[in-house]
């Protein structure tokens, strides 16, 4: 199909599809990301220049105004592009109170954040720079000093012209380099493309499961397992997610769907990391969530047996094609 028309379709199903409630728009089959199907700002595949002026600024601790921290710190590619902690540490040494999310195929991803508040990749770039509980940097502090580092201002400007170094250039760079974090060859893939030896028994039941019996695609569909849309689960605690968000009492304590690819690698679980690992996540679906004050209809007890429980958790280790990224030398 022709991209523009392709486009054109895809948005009009995103515009209409929380309109529609999930039991009259079933679900997205389990499939492979599709490269063609990410949207570039400007239609416009980035530059290798452009990913690696990104990727620099990623790992850079000159983001944070104290020069503790990079995006990197929370997003650490050896943890899963997350931390490894419950909720994260800021540059200032305090809690900041979310469980750091993976970012894998966050091309593909509609909004941003456990409560979706930032839409674009290029928008989100800047919150964590300026959030005080976390990097703790005025932009109108970041600029002067990134354009004070020959590199920067070299690349910046060879990449975006005369704009040089810029608040939005910041963001377009590192959202570039987010883009490439894409994971799509994994033992799963391997199957759905035919080799039906690439996941273990154990797996190919668990993937059974996940579409049938435990329900599990209901939310977490499509290429990326996610319908990029918000869910209360049930997981004890006070924070209220979407709801204030969109200033919608009725969408509290619902949080994005998270996509599952690469999901082994980025323990603890969901937005407070109150899960240690996947096997307390399914045990936690098992017994129908938690807190079930206003928890989505779809999270019932299951009643898996232990066999089913490690069946699950096999299937979601077969979502592992780890992405590699090679560590910038630092100007
Ligand atoms: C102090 C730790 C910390 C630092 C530093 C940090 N992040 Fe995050 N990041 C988080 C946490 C925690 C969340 C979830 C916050 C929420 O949802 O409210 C998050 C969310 C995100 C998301 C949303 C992902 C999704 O699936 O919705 C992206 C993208 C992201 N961060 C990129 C970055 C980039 C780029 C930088 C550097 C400019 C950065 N982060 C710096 C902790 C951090
Ligand atoms: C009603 C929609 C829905 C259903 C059904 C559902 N999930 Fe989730 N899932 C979510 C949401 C929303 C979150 C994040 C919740 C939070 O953090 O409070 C989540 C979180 C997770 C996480 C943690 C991911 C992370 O990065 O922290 C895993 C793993 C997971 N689900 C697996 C499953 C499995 C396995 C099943 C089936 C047994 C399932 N989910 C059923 C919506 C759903």
């Amino acid at each position: 199909m022709k991209k523009g028309l392709k486009h054109l379709i895809y948005h009009l199903i995103v515009a209409v599809m929380p309109l529609l409630s999930s039991n009259v728009f079933s679900f997205e089959p389990l499939s492979t990301p599709d490269p063609d199907d990410i949207e570039f700002p400007d239609d416009e595949a980035h530059s290798q220049a452009e990913v690696n002026l990104g990727r620099t600024l990623f790992f850079d601790t000159r983001l944070s105004l104290n020069k503790t921290q990079s995006c990197a710190t929370c997003h650490n590619p050896d943890l899963g592009f997350s931390d490894g902690m419950e909720t994260s540490i800021g540059a200032m040494g305090n809690r900041v109170g979310r469980n750091a999310p993976h970012l894998y195929n966050l091309a593909w991803n509609i909004l941003q954040f456990w409560d979706g508040r930032a839409s674009s990749l290029e928008e989100q770039a800047l919150g964590p720079i300026e959030a005080a509980g976390e990097m703790n940097m005025p932009l109108s502090e970041l600029i002067p000093r990134l354009d004070s580092v020959s590199y920067y201002k070299e690349t910046f400007t060879k990449v975006y012209g005369r704009s040089g170094v810029s608040k939005e250039n910041l963001g377009r760079a590192i959202a570039a380099f987010e883009r490439t974090l894409i994971s799509d060859n994994a033992p799963f893939d391997q199957y759905l493309a035919g080799n039906k030896s690439a996941m273990s028994p154990s797996a190919i039941r668990g993937m059974n499961l996940f579409e049938d019996k435990a329900g599990c695609v209901e939310c977490h569909d499509g290429a990326n397992f996610t319908d990029n849309s918000f869910h209360n689960i049930g997981v004890k605690g006070g924070d209220l997610g979407r709801g204030p968000i969109v200033n919608d009492s009725t969408l509290n304590k619902t949080f994005k769907t998270p996509g599952l690819r690469n999901i082994t690698l980025s323990a603890p679980y969901m937005h407070d990391g109150s899960e240690k690992n996947l096997e307390s996540v399914v045990r936690f679906y098992n017994r129908g969530g938690d807190d079930k004050n206003g928890i989505d209809a779809l999270i019932k007890p299951l009643e898996l047996s232990e066999q089913e429980i490690n069946d699950l958790v096999a299937f979601m280790g077969a979502l592992l094609d780890p992405v590699f990224v090679v560590r910038p030398k630092l100007p």
